[in-house]
């Protein structure tokens, strides 16, 4: 495997750098009317405009010929056809088959995987509408009328932040709760607010062995039976399950019949076209659903056959490779100007930190640059209020990426123009800053990068063109980095220390003699409080 580093374009790139810092943005902006046409992307749907970073069309041809000499398109081939391009668990990678079209054909060990997909939501979505129109009841016979997700990580992220970016088109009966946390509040709060009788509890794991999911269900669970007196056959009617472990889903009494199954080759974070999407299915139905499916599918689609030059994710990716290793910028912000995509930073934290959160390569060889990026955000205009004041004047610099929709999904269009009114001034001042010798805490260096995505609205087709762009932008800088995008060994060790501190804190074990004296402590203290 070849370091980046190593490739012919990069010293070409890190000349160009050299050359182009010298130029700032607004300069770049002054120097050339067409600037905005010439950086920027439109499909159906939506916009990008990625004109005020610092780059120009030559800087998008050097790193472009850096994604050919890394082999992006034949990397990109691969995951799409289904080779097992996941090598440390050896598996497929095919988050794009969930939203194939039904006469697609993608196969894995030699068979097609699409007419399964298309069963499973086939199943969703009869079981959707059944819930929906009333026709599936509770063990009393009432009308279900909250959807508890137990899930967390992937399980919870994406579906949570779906169903609350499309809570216009929401039945009007249903409301849903995500419950994530292993501290108890999670759970308790969201119980507080349902009835048992007419609520359906969905146990979202890929693995169904997660240690907080399984504590979470199996505590839901106890509080359903515990109101029907011990009736375990209530159990049925109110628990169904998304996941990829048939036997375990058996064993914690959920019939298979209300399992809803996907396969091994969807990671966790790329779930929500799954059966793990099913509570935005129920909240939105199934033909909002299929409309996110499409909208992903148009972003595969355009993903798989526009050039390089002209291809949303591969430029995203290019150019968040480009802040990253040229101008060393640690982070990246994203701010949807959308209170209901409230959730985008944290599912965009797993999806991006996750997946790219790495330090070696393939071949085991330590990567020789920076990887992916510590992403952060909040809705604006109430991150204007936090920690903007850092984003303008900060020694430090950060990428923005601003997410807005031209037009409201409701409300007043006063509050609509406010809203986009804010968020154009904010890129606007980032990139162009203001000067101010006199009064120096007055001064604006500007020069800071962003890059803007306008949706034409927020509804299920455009966020599924969103959340398919920025798998294939986070794919894109896991081929150049030669990472594994699709493994999460990080996060194993603590869980497995987790399970054998939790015998110890609870005093069923004695304290282990391999502690460090500060683990040791902190159990010593939390045992002398009890
Ligand atoms: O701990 C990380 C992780 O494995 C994520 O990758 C995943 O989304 C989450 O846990 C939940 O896993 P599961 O769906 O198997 O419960």
């Amino acid at each position: 495997m070849t370091d980046i580093n190593q490739l012919s374009p990069w010293p070409l790139l890190q000349a160009h750098h050299r050359k182009l810092t010298t130029t700032a943005l607004r300069d770049l902006f002054a120097q050339d009317a067409a600037r905005f046409e010439k950086l920027s992307l439109r499909l159906p749907g939506m916009l990008a405009d990625f004109s005020k970073n610092h780059i120009t069309e030559e800087t998008l041809g050097l790193l472009v010929s850096l994604a050919r000499a890394a082999g992006l398109e034949k990397r990109r081939d691969a995951m799409l056809s289904g080779a097992k391009i996941n090598a440390t668990e050896n598996r497929a990678v095919l988050h794009t088959a969930l939203r194939a079209a039904a006469d697609a054909d993608i196969r894995v060990d030699g068979e097609n995987v699409v007419p399964a997909v298309h069963e499973t939501l086939k199943r969703m979505a009869d079981f959707s509408e059944a819930v929906r129109g009333g026709a599936w009841k509770g063990h009393t016979g009432k009308d279900i009328t909250d959807i508890v997700n137990i899930g967390i990580g992937g399980s919870s992220l994406g579906p949570q932040l779906a169903c609350e970016a499309l809570s216009a088109f929401h039945h009007p009966r249903l409301r849903a709760h995500y419950v994530a946390n292993v501290e108890a509040s999670d759970l308790a709060a969201a119980l507080a607010r349902v009835n048992p009788e007419t609520t359906l509890f969905i146990v979202a794991s890929k693995t169904f062995t997660t240690a907080e999911t399984m504590q979470n269900a199996n505590i839901a669970r106890a509080w359903l039976v515990a109101h029907y007196k011990g009736d375990e056959a209530a159990v049925a009617r109110h628990f169904v399950a998304a996941s990829t472990n048939a036997q375990a889903v058996a064993a914690f009494g959920i019939a298979p019949e209300n399992m809803f199954p996907f396969q091994d080759w969807v990671g966790g974070r790329y779930s929500v076209w799954s059966s793990i999407g099913l509570s935005v299915m129920l909240m939105i139905g199934a033909e909002k659903f299929g409309e996110m499916l499409a909208g992903g599918r148009d972003m595969d689609a355009h993903f798989k056959s526009a050039p390089l030059e002209k291809n949303l994710p591969v430029l995203l990716g290019l150019i968040g490779l480009w802040h990253r290793n040229f101008y060393n910028y640690p982070a990246l912000a994203v701010i949807p100007y959308h209170a209901s995509l409230r959730r985008l930073p944290a599912f965009l934290q797993q999806l991006d930190m996750e997946s790219n959160g790495k330090r070696v390569m393939q071949d085991g060889k330590t990567v020789a640059v920076a990887t992916g990026p510590i992403i952060f955000g909040e809705p604006g205009t109430d991150a204007q209020h936090s920690f903007f004041q850092w984003l303008h004047q900060s020694p430090d610099v950060v990428p923005v990426d601003f997410i807005v929709s031209a037009k409201p999904t409701d409300g007043s269009p006063a509050q609509q123009n406010m809203l986009l009114a804010n968020c154009l001034a904010q890129s606007a001042a980032l990139m162009a800053g203001q000067a101010n010798t006199a009064e120096p805490h007055r001064h604006f260096t500007g020069n800071r990068p962003s890059t803007t995505f306008m949706l034409d609205a927020l509804t299920p087709y455009t966020l599924g063109l969103l959340l398919a762009m920025y798998e294939h932008k986070v794919f894109v800088q896991g081929v150049l980095w030669c990472v594994n995008s699709f493994d999460q060994w990080g996060v194993e060790l603590g869980k497995v220390l987790a399970k054998g501190l939790e015998p110890e804190i609870a005093g069923t074990a004695p304290a282990s003699a391999e502690r460090d004296s500060s683990t040791a402590g902190l159990i010593a203290h939390i045992r002398n409080q009890s």
